[in-house]
């Protein structure tokens, strides 16, 4: 297939680049190289010299660009975000502007292009703090931060330009995603830096609240599965490993692995716009993609360190 990966320089997107060319795809990324945080060419250099990919710096928000580069693509793989609950509570219309506007534009350019499907990346945070848990996707969503606004907004884009114009598409809702790439401001990066710079944990709140962890190979194999798999209509789908882990324990095994166990957290005022519990229910991603999440938190946390001792820090 000729896929469009849009945010594709990032930590999910560049990991699903990888994977198509690997698959014999042909790929067009598409990234602004967003100031959020830096680095982030060095996990597409390698792909430069090949002739299936193309890598052009384009920003969501320039539509006429966007257009151009839709023009003979199959499927558009929406990754392009201002990602991160807390930038957002201090930036609200930045997150606005890249996600839902960039999200509304990536479905204009896809319908005015003959795109056969486009693949949104939504989140687990269009929850709330969840009714229950584990969250189905039918369950109430009550966002408590811009970014999760934002997202939902762009999932009912979604679910319109289904119902408008006939547009295939379908909203991943991801679950704290993580492994190797991870961006720089997601916890499990920054306690095990901290750690291995022999600094004591930073947790905000008591440490109490849980999230859903879900491994980044994980997480590809679904967005991949979700190219062929039966139209969606533009519905939501979790994506997330189904199990959950408070941040204390978390810590706990990252002091364990890094051999830092002496390190006591310290724990600082809980973050507007964090939701206390994450826990999704995986059970209509398993049937309908035949997908099953096969990494856990510990093989994925071993992972990580390991690639972040010996590149990421690099
Ligand atoms: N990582 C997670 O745990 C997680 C959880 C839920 C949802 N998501 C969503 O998954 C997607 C990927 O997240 P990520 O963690 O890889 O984030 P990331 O920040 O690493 O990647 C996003 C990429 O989009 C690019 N970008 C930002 N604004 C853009 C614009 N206006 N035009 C073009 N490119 C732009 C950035 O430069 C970056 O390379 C995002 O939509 C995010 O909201 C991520």
């Amino acid at each position: 297939m000729k896929a469009v990966v849009t945010g594709a320089a990032g930590f999910i997107g560049s990991t699903l680049t990888d994977r198509l060319l690997a698959e014999g795809h042909e790929v067009v990324a598409v990234d602004n190289f967003d100031d959020y945080y830096s680095g982030k060419m060095r996990f597409l250099r390698r792909h430069l010299e090949n002739e299936r990919f193309r890598l052009l710096e384009i920003d969501i928000l320039d539509l006429d660009a966007l257009r151009r580069s839709f023009e003979g693509a199959d499927v558009v793989f929406h990754m392009a975000a201002q990602a991160g609950v807390r930038i957002s509570v201090r930036d609200p219309l930045k997150a606005h502007h890249a996600n839902t506007t960039g999200t509304l534009h990536v479905l204009l350019a896809a319908r005015d292009a003959g795109v056969r499907r486009v693949i949104n990346s939504s989140s687990s945070s269009v929850y709330g703090n969840a009714v229950r848990l584990p969250a189905r996707e039918e369950d109430p969503t009550v966002p408590i931060s811009p970014y999760a606004a934002s997202k939902l907004a762009a999932e009912h884009y979604c679910r319109l330009f289904h119902s408008l114009y006939g547009l295939e598409s379908v909203s991943l809702r991801y679950f704290t995603v993580y492994g190797p790439r991870q961006r720089p401001d997601m916890a499990i990066r920054i306690f095990t830096d901290r750690a291995l710079d022999g600094k004591r944990p930073q947790i905000y709140g008591d440490g109490e609240q849980t999230r859903d962890f879900t491994f980044i190979t994980d997480v590809v194999d679904a967005i991949m599965r979700c190219a062929d798999c039966p139209d969606l209509k533009g519905a939501p789908l979790n994506i997330c490993s189904g199990s959950t882990v408070s941040v204390n324990q978390v810590v706990h095994a990252i002091l364990k692995t890094v051999g830092r166990e002496d390190l006591t957290p310290e724990h600082l005022p809980p973050q507007p716009g964090d939701v206390d519990h994450t826990w999704g229910d995986n059970t209509r991603a398993r049937e309908l993609l035949e997908w099953e999440p096969r990494v856990g938190i510990e093989e994925g946390l071993a992972r990580f360190i390991e690639w972040y001792r010996t590149v990421g820090r690099a």
